[in-house]
């Protein structure tokens, strides 16, 4: 079957590989319907979380039909239409039965301390295949397959794989009140559904910042106040905006590949001169030169304007992803500011049913941010153009039966 497969950091192919197998009584394997490409598959291709095994399949967010089912699974059958959660848990141990699915204590097979398990990731968590594929072979079926409901689309059902429920845990983590401030750092595909959530949860302003004007674009269409960070200082607009004080809370949407301002009055020489020394510490092994896969130049800058801007007492909510090589984060001022952070990896299980919930209730369409689609013959096309965060490519889904763009 053809698949997306990690060769090398900044070398990505599709290629021909073996149908998956049922290895345990507790998995499923599916036959993908759809499947689409994250910023977190970015960060391994480029090389900024590293630890990736040359051969395995790139990917962690799929619809898919169930094709066979190992003895013991007992929630899905042959047949059914499933959303695939991102992160792999036994939903048995006393992480999963509290709902904190990202911290399985069985699903990796490093160790309960290896931290999350999850598709198509570095060794360290895992490594399971991934989904950039015709089919797949899924762990834990009972607990890393959801049922889709019958009017849930499979474009909508796909955004519920990972982005939707993570910017909705982002925002829940945010503590989003009704009446709230909200600042949202990154307008990709996680921050656009961080800015959807916030809104349905009752903010009373969200505002979105990045630097790609389509993707502002995209977020002021939601609703939310645009700052580019080329064009105004971030921290500055921020405190300007909610009267002076910092909005209640922020999410940093953007994770390690975040890159600092080259032009306007955000520019700073300590950024430049931190930035260039960040870089090389946090990441040694990722790509340095070429046209593709090109690392951030600030990978602490968002963490940094998250905790200048935020008001004091407020809370920071982290779900842009870092390595654990990573270990700046400006501590000083967070704990004179008598800051909240929390910084979680998704436990997908737990979100989905909110999101479909949300989805429901307001009428929300997570796949209106599906800019481009595309067949699996295309994938390793699509990478680059969402890696080069070009116009229109907010959010690829990649079919496996259609091999003709539809965009
Ligand atoms: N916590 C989780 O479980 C989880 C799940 C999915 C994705 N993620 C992470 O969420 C992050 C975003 O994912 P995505 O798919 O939206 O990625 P993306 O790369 O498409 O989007 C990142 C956006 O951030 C913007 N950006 C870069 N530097 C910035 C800065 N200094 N200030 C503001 N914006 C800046 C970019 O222009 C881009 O639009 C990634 O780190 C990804 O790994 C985390
Ligand atoms: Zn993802
Ligand atoms: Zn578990």
């Amino acid at each position: 079957m053809k698949a997306v497969v990690f060769h090398g950091v900044g070398h990505i192919v599709l290629d021909d590989v073996d149908e998956p197998k049922i290895e345990s009584a507790s998995d499923a394997i599916i036959k993908i319907v759809s499947s689409s490409i994250c910023g977190t598959d970015l960060h391994m291709v480029r090389g900024t979380m590293s630890g990736m095994k040359y051969g395995t399949i790139l990917g962690h967010e799929a619809v898919g039909i169930v094709e066979k089912v190992g003895q013991s699974v007992k929630s899905v059958k042959v047949g059914d239409r499933v959303v695939v959660c991102s992160t792999i848990a036994c939903g048995q141990c006393a992480y999963c039965k509290a709902e904190e699915y990202a911290s399985c204590e069985r699903s990796n097979p490093n160790g309960p301390e290896a931290g999350t398990a999850f598709f198509g990731g570095p060794e360290t968590t895992g490594p399971f295949n991934g989904l950039q594929a015709e089919r797949a072979r899924i762990p834990y079926a009972d607990s890393v397959l959801v049922k889709l409901p019958k009017d849930v689309t499979d474009a909508d059902g796909l955004l519920c794989s990972d982005i939707f429920p993570t910017g909705y845990m982002g925002a829940e983590m945010a503590n989003v009140k009704k009446g709230d401030y909200i600042a949202v750092f990154g307008c990709g595909p996680v921050g656009q559904m961080a800015i959807a959530a916030a809104i349905y949860m009752g903010a009373k302003e969200v505002f979105a910042i990045d630097v790609c004007p389509d993707r502002l674009k995209v977020a002021e269409q939601q609703g939310a106040i645009p700052i580019n960070f080329e064009k105004l200082d971030p921290v500055e607009s921020l405190r300007e905006m909610t009267n002076g004080f910092g909005p209640d809370g922020v999410i940093d949407a953007v994770g390690i590949d975040a890159v600092r301002p080259h032009k306007g009055p955000a520019t700073s020489i300590v950024d430049v001169v931190e930035s260039a020394l960040e870089k090389t510490a946090a990441a040694p092994l990722a790509v340095l030169t070429g046209n593709h896969w090109k690392k951030g130049d600030g990978p602490d800058q968002v963490l940094r304007w998250c905790v200048e801007s935020v008001r004091k007492s407020g809370v920071i909510s982290i779900i842009g992803v870092y390595p654990e090589t990573e270990e700046t984060f400006p501590i000083g001022k967070a704990m004179s500011k008598a800051l909240t952070v929390r910084a979680a990896n998704c436990s997908h299980r737990k979100y989905i049913p909110k999101c479909l919930d949300m989805m429901k209730n307001s009428q929300f369409k997570p796949s209106k941010i599906l800019t481009v689609f595309n067949g699996l013959d295309n994938a390793i096309e699509c990478y680059k153009h969402f890696d080069k965060r070009e116009p229109g490519w907010l959010k690829v889904e990649l079919t496996p039966d259609d091999t003709e763009s539809c965009a």
